[in-house]
C-alpha cells in the first residue's frame, strides 16, 4: 500500500482532529477548517468554494484514503530472488483483498506463502537457455490468480476459442456500466462514440474482459457453438440492451492482434452487424455513423462500418513515445499525423488489412472521448511510454480531427472495487502515490541507477501526458522539481546513482516549462537551470573505459 506521508499525513490528521471536535466549540472548529483549507491547497487539491465544511471534509478525507490505500510496486523484482519475509505479507494481504469474499482461509494462505518462497527463475532461465523443458503454467496476475504461483514457468496464455471466457463477458458488462455512470455523471449523457485501446497480454490476464467491454458497449457478444467454442458476435436486441448502442472504434495494439486474430475478427463483426442493424439511428450510433459516411464517399457498408484498427502487420506502436523520447517535435499536430499514420490500418470481419487514413479520421471526428483499462498495479500510465502512445495518440489525434481535446478516461481494474478516472486524476494520483511518495522512490533507489532510471521515466512519461492530451495539472511538475531537483541532498544522490537520468530528469521538467505545461516563477526555473547545468557537467566530466561510448 502507498500509505500515507509527510504533509498528507498532516492534513490527515488535522481532519481527524476535526472530526473529533465537539460541533458546539464554533470558533474551534472553524479555526481547524480554516486551516484544512490552506493545507489541501498547498497540496494542490481542488477544493470548491461553495459547498458546506462537512462536504469538503468529506471528500478530502476520502481522496487521502484512496491514496493510502492505493497499490503500489515497492522496488523493482529482481530475477531469482524471492520476496522478504514483509513483503510476502504485504502481497498475501492484498491478495486476499483482492479475492471477490475478501478471504483465503490459514491454509490457502500458508500454500501461498510456501509457492512465493520457491523461487525457480534462474534455474527455468538456464534450462530455457539450454533448450530443455520447462513446467508450463496459465498466465495472469497474480493478485487475482494465486494458481500462477510458483514463477519461473513458461507462461502460456489462452484457448483463443474460449476468450472472452463467459466469466469475462459479465465482467465486461459490469465495466461497460462503469464507465458509463461515470460519463453521464460527468457529461449529462451517454457518449456517441468511444475510442478504446486494447492490449494483448491485458486481455490474456483477465480472459478477454476488455475486448468483451467493448463489445458491451456496442450491444455484442461473442456467438458460441455447441461445442461452446467462439463462432462470431451476435447483437443483444436492443429491449434488452436499455441503451443505444455506441459506436465504439478499437485501437489493437501490434501484439493483441499478433495473438488474438480470432477475437480481432470478432470485434470487427460486432460493429459490421451493428451497422447492418435495421435500428432507429437513434438508438445505434455505429449505424447512424456508418450510414452517413457511406452517403459521402459512396463506398460499401462493409468498409463504412470498419472500427477495429492497427498498425500494419509487422509493425508496432505508433512511434509517438519515440517522438516524446527524444523530444524532436514542435507542434503537437505532429504527434496527431505519427499516430494516424501508423495506426490507420482497418482489421474486418473478412479481407485483409487496409490503411484507412480517411475514415479513421472520418470517425475521430465523431469521438467523445479516449479509454483504456488499467490491469496491473505494476504498470501505472506514468510507468511506461506505451499509455501514452497509444491512448495519447489517439487524444491527439482527435484533437486534431474536431479542434477540442476529447476528455481521456482510466478504467482501474487493480483492485476489487474497480472505477473510473480522469486522466487527470489517474496522473495526480500515481503522482502522489509513487513519484513523491518516499516509499515508492527509495523503493526505487535501493536499484541504484536503474531506480533513478524508473524515477526519470515516470517524468518523461508524464510529459507525454501533457504534450498527448493537456490534461496533466501544473503543481505535478513544481512538487516533481521540489523532490527530486531542487532539494540538494536528493539532486546529489540521483547524480551519484545515474548522472545521465538525473540530467535527463532537470532537462525534462525544463522542456515541460519550454512547452508551457507549467509556468514556473523566476527563481525556480533559474535554480532549475543551475541544476540542470551542473547535471549535465557531471555528464560530460564522466570518463568511460576506452571504447566505450554514452
Ligand atoms: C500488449 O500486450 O498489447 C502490450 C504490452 C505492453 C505494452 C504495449 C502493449
Ligand atoms: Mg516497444
Amino acid at each position: 500500500k502507498a500509505d500515507i506521508y509527510n504533509e498528507l499525513r498532516d492534513l490527515q490528521e488535522e481532519i481527524a482532529r476535526w472530526s473529533s471536535t465537539d460541533p458546539a466549540n464554533v470558533s474551534l472548529k472553524s479555526s481547524l477548517f480554516a486551516d484544512i483549507v490552506d493545507q489541501a491547497r498547498q497540496l494542490d487539491f481542488i477544493l470548491t468554494d461553495d459547498e458546506p465544511a462537512d462536504i469538503i471534509i468529506e471528500r478530502l478525507r476520502s481522496e487521502l484514503l484512496a491514496i493510502e490505500q492505493t497499490l503500489i510496486p515497492h522496488g523493482l523484482h529482481v530475477a531469482g530472488e524471492a520476496p522478504t519475509q514483509d513483503e510476502r505479507l504485504e502481497l498475501l494481504a492484498a491478495m486476499a483483498e483482492a479475492q471477490p469474499d475478501g478471504k483465503f482461509d490459514a491454509h490457502a494462505l500458508a500454500q501461498i506463502e510456501k509457492k512465493l518462497c520457491d523461487n525457480h527463475e534462474l534455474d527455468a532461465l538456464m534450462r530455457s537457455l539450454d533448450g530443455r523443458y520447462i513446467q508450463p503454467v496459465a498466465g495472469g496476475d497474480l493478485l487475482r490468480n494465486p494458481d500462477i504461483l510458483p514463477t519461473g514457468r513458461n507462461i502460456h496464455g489462452l484457448d483463443p476459442c474460449r476468450m472472452p471466457s463467459g466469466f469475462a463477458v459479465r465482467d465486461g458488462m459490469r465495466q461497460a456500466k462503469v464507465l458509463l455512470d461515470r460519463l453521464q455523471a460527468d457529461q449529462g449523457q451517454l457518449p456517441e462514440t468511444v475510442a478504446m485501446v486494447l492490449w494483448g497480454a491485458d486481455n490474456l490476464k483477465s480472459e478477454g474482459a476488455q475486448l468483451a467491454q467493448a463489445l458491451a458497449l456496442i450491444g455484442a457478444t461473442p456467438k458460441l457453438d455447441s461445442y461452446g467454442r467462439l463462432a462470431g458476435a451476435e447483437l443483444v436486441p436492443l429491449s434488452v440492451l436499455g441503451r443505444p448502442r455506441i459506436d465504439v472504434v478499437v485501437t489493437l495494439s501490434g501484439i493483441f492482434r499478433d495473438l488474438l486474430p480470432l477475437q480481432t475478427r470478432l470485434i470487427a463483426e460486432a460493429a459490421l452487424e451493428a451497422a447492418k442493424a435495421d435500428e432507429p439511428e437513434d438508438m445505434n450510433f455505429i449505424r447512424a455513423h456508418a450510414l452517413a459516411y457511406q452517403a459521402k464517399h459512396e463506398c460499401d457498408l462493409e468498409t463504412a462500418a470498419l472500427r477495429v484498427f492497427s498498425n500494419a502487420q509487422g509493425a508496432y506502436g505508433s512511434n509517438v513515445n519515440q517522438l516524446i523520447d527524444a523530444g524532436c517535435w514542435d507542434d503537437e499536430e505532429e504527434l496527431a499525423e505519427t499516430y494516424t499514420q501508423r495506426k490507420c490500418f482497418a482489421y474486418g470481419a473478412s479481407n485483409a488489412p487496409t490503411a484507412q487514413p480517411d475514415l479513421l479520421n472520418s470517425i475521430l471526428a465523431d469521438v467523445d472521448l479516449a479509454y483504456q483499462n488499467l490491469e496491473s498495479v505494476d504498470l501505472g500510465i506514468t510507468t511506461i511510454d506505451h499509455y501514452f502512445d497509444t491512448l495519447g495518440g489517439i487524444s491527439q489525434a482527435v484533437k486534431s480531427a474536431t479542434g477540442n481535446a476529447p476528455p481521456v478516461y482510466i478504467g482501474d481494474q487493480t483492485s476489487g472495487d474497480e472505477c473510473v478516472r480522469s486522466l487527470q486524476e489517474q496522473v495526480a494520483l500515481e503522482t502522489r502515490t509513487r513519484a513523491l511518495n518516499p516509499k515508492w522512490y527509495e523503493g526505487m533507489l535501493r536499484h541504484g541507477y536503474e531506480g533513478v532510471r524508473q524515477i526519470e521515466a515516470h517524468v518523461s512519461n508524464t510529459l507525454g501526458w501533457s504534450a498527448t492530451t493537456g490534461q496533466v495539472d501544473p503543481w505535478v511538475y513544481q512538487k516533481i522539481g521540489e523532490t527530486f531537483v531542487l532539494d540538494e541532498e536528493m539532486r546529489r544522490r540521483l547524480a551519484q546513482l545515474n548522472p545521465k537520468s538525473s540530467a535527463r530528469l532537470a532537462g525534462r521538467l525544463l522542456e515541460a516549462s519550454d512547452r508551457d505545461y507549467w509556468q514556473p516563477d523566476e527563481a525556480t526555473l533559474e535554480a532549475l537551470r543551475n541544476a540542470g547545468d551542473e547535471l549535465e557537467d557531471r555528464v560530460e566530466g564522466l570518463t568511460f573505459p576506452e571504447g566505450a561510448t554514452l
